[in-house]
């Protein structure tokens, strides 16, 4: 079994770039944190993604760090009033957000376990304000569920990595997307290979088709993590893969991005395959 090239250069690159916008959310998973700990991780990275979902990265810090010393735990927000949300969030703008995080407080500290769901799909399914994409980054990072994410970064890196030439906004056109976003993050099948020629995606092993990596051993490498796959996808998409002047030469996931290679490529071995 082989892991796939692109998960690993996408790591690689990552690792090189975590730290470097000092964001006080991005910690490294623990494994072995309580139930109540893994909660609590899902609560800080809960709080981020919501202020991150129409606010910069810079804008959200100071917000962050007044909002966790003002509420460290999803029972401190529980019992808060609007008022004193809302005041945290002056200067945020769409403050939905912020009256969706305190409902959604109450609805945890009134269940059984007074912890916020163990799964995507349940947090989703449960928790207001909660989508699929803020339960996909608070599952894969706080809980390293393999998965997806799909938000305005990785839908543009993901259409340029598979040369998607589709109507943006069909639901084809998010179900290819959200399928290859959830292949990146799919480590149970670590061969993987997604034909794109085919909109309903087909699994194939075929290792030898990587262009840079095709047998390594992987009892070699660490398990890649979710949640960072996720968070170099969104880092990647942001600040390389951007909506215009792409920063192709310095992009991990050159060799294998459709885009690139339709443009870039005489000969007809450009793949639409990964
Ligand atoms: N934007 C949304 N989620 C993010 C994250 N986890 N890291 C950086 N930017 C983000």
């Amino acid at each position: 079994a082989h892991r796939p090239a692109i998960r690993r250069a996408l790591i690689d690159w990552f690792e090189g770039v975590r730290d470097k916008r000092g964001m006080p959310w991005r910690k490294r998973y623990d494994a072995g944190l309580s139930a109540e700990g893994k909660s609590q991780r899902a609560y800080e990275v809960w709080v981020s993604e919501i202020m991150l979902q129409q606010t910069q990265v810079a804008t959200v810090i100071p917000y962050y760090n007044r909002w966790m010393s003002k509420f460290p735990t999803i029972r401190d927000l529980a019992s808060a009033s609007i008022d004193e949300v809302n005041a945290l969030w002056k200067g945020l703008g769409y403050y939905s957000r912020a009256s969706r995080l305190l409902l959604g407080s109450q609805k945890v500290l009134s269940s059984p376990s007074r912890l916020l769901p163990t799964t995507a799909k349940s947090m989703e399914a449960e928790i207001p304000g909660i989508g699929r994409y803020s339960a996909g980054a608070i599952c894969s990072i706080a809980y390293a569920e393999p998965v997806p994410v799909l938000d305005g970064n990785v839908n543009r890196l993901m259409s340029r990595f598979l040369a998607l030439h589709a109507q943006p906004k069909a639901k084809a056109t998010l179900d290819v997307l959200w399928a290859g976003a959830g292949a990146m993050v799919d480590i149970s099948d670590t061969d993987a290979v997604i034909d794109l020629t085919n909109t309903d995606p087909v699994i194939d092993v075929d290792a030898d088709t990587d262009p840079v990596d095709a047998d390594t051993p992987s009892e070699n490498r660490d398990l890649p993590n979710p949640g960072d796959i996720n968070q170099a996808l969104i880092e990647l998409g942001s600040t390389v893969c951007k909506p215009t002047d792409p920063q192709c030469s310095i992009c991990p996931l050159r060799p294998w991005c459709a885009a690139y290679n339709q443009s870039h490529s005489s000969s007809a071995d450009s793949t639409s395959e990964f």
